[in-house]
């Protein structure tokens, strides 16, 4: 295997480091203390605690959670292949292959496949590690007496398409009216931040930080966009208003997958704040597909730079004293439908877990806006 140095082909890494199904490791050099054999990630913890403290609260470190595995359960022990259609992306090192047979089958096992996307999975290939040069640029030298006989540095680690290698669908891949369902790597390739030269781990792993903040993590979408509600006026005792959703600031597709929904609604409330019947109008801002992926219902993501608009008209209601605005994601709302279809065919060996998965569905929603205008001001109305 070659060293990569600056100048090496980045696509050429990564279609060796990213070959599926990922080989074995093999056997660990003999001087090689049992730590630095370990693949598992409170091994690698021991060393590298900030990367280690991050990651474990990442959804990288929960790409295995009862979602997931309440799905490969019902699958056979040996079923490889149909298990590699899965943890390909979701736990992909050949030892946690191994692992999850060996767990279905009954055997024992260890908890590694149970860790996702583990430290190992982008890092160590051969028992061999594979990192971005120090921040410096610097690199080891031969002589340097490092654990792990050091790392080889490669240039991919920092580059788009070290992500592209699970967030992106190939070209014969599925897809649904003419669009791939995963074609983040395509979005952002279109998108300003590319041309600004602002790559995925920007700003998802900023200074390095293994976090990986996306649409589950309010603060991190609200870096992605800009929301306003316009001042409501009142017309032939009608209110109109409007709120605006742009994406000013995500480097894809907002969002970027066909599981989140985002919710524009505007309402007017009550003297106690309660919304008023009738009053209400939303928009949703979604890839939105049927549970069993058979067709696309509606696409109004909204692209790099572009806006979703609510305009809000409905006749005033004799009790309303305000007009509230409100922006909520549901990060998994496509799960919430999928994992209740699946529960009405009967979930089998993974119904416990996929009851779960549905409960962690339903508890994520949060409001990235909320803003109330008065509708009772002298100045507004004419
Ligand atoms: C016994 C301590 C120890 C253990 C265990 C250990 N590492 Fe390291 N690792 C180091 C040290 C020290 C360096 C060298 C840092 C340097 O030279 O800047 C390093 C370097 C690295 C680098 C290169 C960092 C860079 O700048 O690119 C990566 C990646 C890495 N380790 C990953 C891992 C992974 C993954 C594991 C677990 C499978 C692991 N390490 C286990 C001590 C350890
Ligand atoms: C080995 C496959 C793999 C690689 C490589 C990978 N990811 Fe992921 N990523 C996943 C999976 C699987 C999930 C979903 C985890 C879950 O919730 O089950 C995920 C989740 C995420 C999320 C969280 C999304 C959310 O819903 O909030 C972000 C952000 C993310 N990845 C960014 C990246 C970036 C940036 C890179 C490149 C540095 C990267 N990923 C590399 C497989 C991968
Ligand atoms: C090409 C990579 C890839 C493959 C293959 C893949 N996934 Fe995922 N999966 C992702 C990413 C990325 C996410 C996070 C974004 C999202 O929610 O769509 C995810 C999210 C999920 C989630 C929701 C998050 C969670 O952990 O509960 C479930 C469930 C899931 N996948 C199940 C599966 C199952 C079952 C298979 C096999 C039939 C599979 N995936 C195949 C990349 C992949
Ligand atoms: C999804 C793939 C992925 C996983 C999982 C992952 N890393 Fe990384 N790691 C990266 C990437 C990409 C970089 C380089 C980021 C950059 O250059 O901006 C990196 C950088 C590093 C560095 C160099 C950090 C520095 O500050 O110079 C170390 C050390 C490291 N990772 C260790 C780990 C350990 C330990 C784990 C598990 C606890 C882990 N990584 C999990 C992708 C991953
Ligand atoms: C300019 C900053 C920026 C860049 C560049 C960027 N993202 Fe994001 N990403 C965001 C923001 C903000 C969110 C949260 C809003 C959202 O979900 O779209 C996000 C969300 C996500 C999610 C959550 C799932 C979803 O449906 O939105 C994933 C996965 C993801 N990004 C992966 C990537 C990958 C892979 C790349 C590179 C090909 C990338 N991102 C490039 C800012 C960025």
């Amino acid at each position: 295997m070659s060293v990569s140095a600056p100048g090496e082909d980045v696509s050429g890494f990564l279609a060796r480091h990213w070959q599926r199904p990922l080989a074995a490791q093999g056997e660990a050099p003999a001087h090689f203390s049992p730590q630095e054999a370990a693949l598992g990630a409170a091994a690698c913890g021991g060393c590298h605690p900030d990367q280690h403290r991050d990651w474990s609260a990442s959804l990288h470190a929960r790409a295995m959670g009862p979602g997931v595995l309440g799905q490969l359960v019902d699958m056979a022990p040996d079923a490889r292949e149909e298990h590699q259609a899965c943890i390909r992306c979701h736990a992909p090192l050949a030892e946690q292959a191994a692992d999850l047979s060996a767990a279905l089958a009954g055997q024992a096992s260890t908890d590694l496949h149970l860790q996702g996307n583990t430290c190992a999975a982008c890092h160590v290939r051969e028992h061999r590690r594979f990192g971005p040069a120090r921040r410096g640029g610097s690199v080891p030298k031969p002589e340097d007496k490092l654990p792990h006989d050091g790392w080889q540095a490669a240039a991919a680690f920092a580059d788009a398409r070290f992500c592209a290698s699970c967030h992106q669908f190939e070209q014969d891949d599925f897809a649904l009216n003419g669009k791939l369902l995963e074609n983040t790597y395509e979005e952002w390739r279109a998108s300003p931040a590319a041309r600004e030269g602002k790559t995925c781990q920007s700003c998802h792993m900023p200074g390095r930080r293994h976090l990986w903040r996306g649409v589950h993590d309010p603060e991190m979408v609200k870096s992605g966009v800009t929301v306003t509600a316009l001042p409501p006026r009142i017309e032939d005792n009608a209110v109109l208003a409007g709120l605006t959703l742009a994406n000013t600031g995500t480097g894809h597709h907002f969002p970027t997958y066909v599981t989140p929904r985002v919710v524009m609604e505007m309402f007017q409330a009550g003297a106690d704040g309660r919304p008023l019947a009738g009053t209400r109008q939303a928009f949703i801002v979604a890839r939105q597909v049927a549970p069993d992926l058979s067709r696309e219902i509606a696409d109004t993501r909204i692209a790099p730079g572009a806006e979703a608009r609510l305009d809000y008209r409905r006749p005033l209601h004799a009790r309303a004293v305000r007009l509230d605005s409100r922006v909520r994601v549901e990060p998994d709302a496509f799960y919430t439908d999928f994992y209740r279809s699946l529960l009405a065919g009967g979930a089998g060996k993974g119904d416990k877990m996929i009851r779960r998965a549905l409960a962690d569905s339903l508890a994520s929603h949060f409001l990235i806006f909320e803003e109330s205008q008065s509708l009772r001001d002298g100045g507004a109305r004419p």
